[in-house]
């Protein structure tokens, strides 16, 4: 039988990564990448190449006609690109609507959260899944919970620095959200079972391997490493000031990734911290079928066993490759722990004491910020 025709958009990020490392291993798939030409030669694309995937030359950004030479006799897209770039994949949908191809995955891969206002990097992905509904695209829509990778805070030795690229040392509210979490590695293995199943055409898909809070796994990382982690709470308050000054803060159109990180870490922990949309429940409830009901026998990747190679100095660090990455480790800092990656993006805003100001002011007044918090 011929095997699967799948394109990937971003093999050379993590989550493409995670997604052509889970079609190759699977075995049933023909694979292309689609790598813009800057990128031809980045390692990571070569390893895959060295692997037999094939290459696609083309920019998101070209012409709908470069895009169709290089969508052509594809029977799967599967889009992997950054929060800055999901506009970009509209063209590519165009596209693929005209070549035939017969499944459309476009970029979701976040964690479960309603379109409409809680989270700018949800709205910009409902945008495009807008786009392919209105295409009539066949389209599947894949979610994933957090990933073990950036779920668990550093140990004050300073001996996990070199998997992370922030401190991650904040817990949000009490700590007691439940949240749904997958490891980096399991997306592809998902990826290749969702993609060929035809209970998922046309659907939108939760995969996730376990549901704990914060707390849990601070304790469990304490439990594993023996040493005491200190526990930050942001109280809920703080966490809607972030929200309303990083919005008021990145206003201005096209996005300035200064101010628009800030707003989309401060959204994530409004959404999944404090109004805990990020829970098998509620994906439910918006419509998402889960992996756990589509493969009841998928092994997922245990987090106490991820977190153990962690500790052990064996896991694969993330966006290891990037020079922020780089540089955001080396300036961990080894006795506080107020630092986190938001906190930085805060104090990067110049004017951010006065529209802190201003957001405290709006707070009392402001319903739409004023969540269930579950
Ligand atoms: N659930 C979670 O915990 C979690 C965590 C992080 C991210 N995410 C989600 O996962 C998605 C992917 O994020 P990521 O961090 O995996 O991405 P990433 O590592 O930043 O990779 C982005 C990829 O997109 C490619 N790309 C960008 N612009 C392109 C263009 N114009 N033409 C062709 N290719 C282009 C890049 O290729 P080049 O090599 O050419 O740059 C790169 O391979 C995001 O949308 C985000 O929402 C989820």
């Amino acid at each position: 039988m011929a095997k699967t025709k799948v394109l990937v958009v971003g093999v050379t990020g993590e989550t493409g990564g995670s997604i052509t490392n889970g079609l190759l291993d699977d075995g049933q798939f023909e694979i292309y990448a689609l790598v813009r030409p800057k990128s031809i030669h980045k390692p990571a694309l070569l390893a895959f190449q060295n692997r037999g995937v094939g290459i696609r030359k083309c920019d998101l950004k070209a012409s709908e006609e470069e895009l169709m030479d290089a969508v052509y006799d594809i029977d799967v897209i599967i889009s992997c690109v950054g929060p800055a770039e999901q506009q970009d994949q509209i063209p590519l949908a165009k596209a693929a609507k005209r070549a035939g191809v017969k499944r459309f995955v476009p970029c979701g891969f976040i964690t479960v959260c309603p379109p409409g206002g809680i989270m700018w990097l949800r709205d910009e992905k409902e945008t495009v899944y807008n786009h392919v509904k209105q295409l009539h695209l066949p389209y599947t829509i894949i979610d994933v919970g957090w990933w073990y990778q950036i779920s668990y805070p550093r140990l004050p030795s300073g001996k996990v620095d070199y998997a992370m690229n922030t401190t991650n040392d904040e817990i949000v509210g009490e700590g007691n959200t439940l949240t749904a979490l997958t490891d980096l590695r399991d997306i592809g293995r998902y990826v290749a079972k969702i993609i060929v199943d035809d209970r998922t055409l046309n659907k939108m898909v939760f995969a996730y391997n376990v549901v704990m809070t914060q707390n849990e796994i601070y304790s469990l990382l304490e439990e594993i490493s023996g040493e005491k982690i200190e526990r930050h709470y942001i109280p809920p308050e703080a966490i809607y000031h972030r929200v309303l000054a990083a919005r008021q803060s990145s206003e201005t159109y096209p996005f300035d990734s200064i101010k628009f990180i800030p707003r989309y870490i401060a959204e994530y922990q409004l959404s999944w911290g404090i109004r805990g949309d990020n829970n098998p429940e509620y994906a439910k409830y918006l419509g998402y079928i889960t992996c756990k009901e589509l493969y009841p026998d998928f092994e997922p990747t245990d987090i106490r066993e991820y977190l153990e190679s962690v500790v052990q100095g064996t896991a694969k660090g993330i966006y290891t490759d990037r020079t922020v990455s780089r540089a955001y480790q080396r300036s961990f800092p080894r006795t506080e722990s107020s630092d986190s990656l938001a906190g930085r993006g805060w104090h990067r805003t110049p004017s951010s004491d006065s529209l802190m100001a201003q957001a405290y002011r709006r707070t009392e007044s402001s319903d739409s910020l004023v969540m269930k918090g579950r």
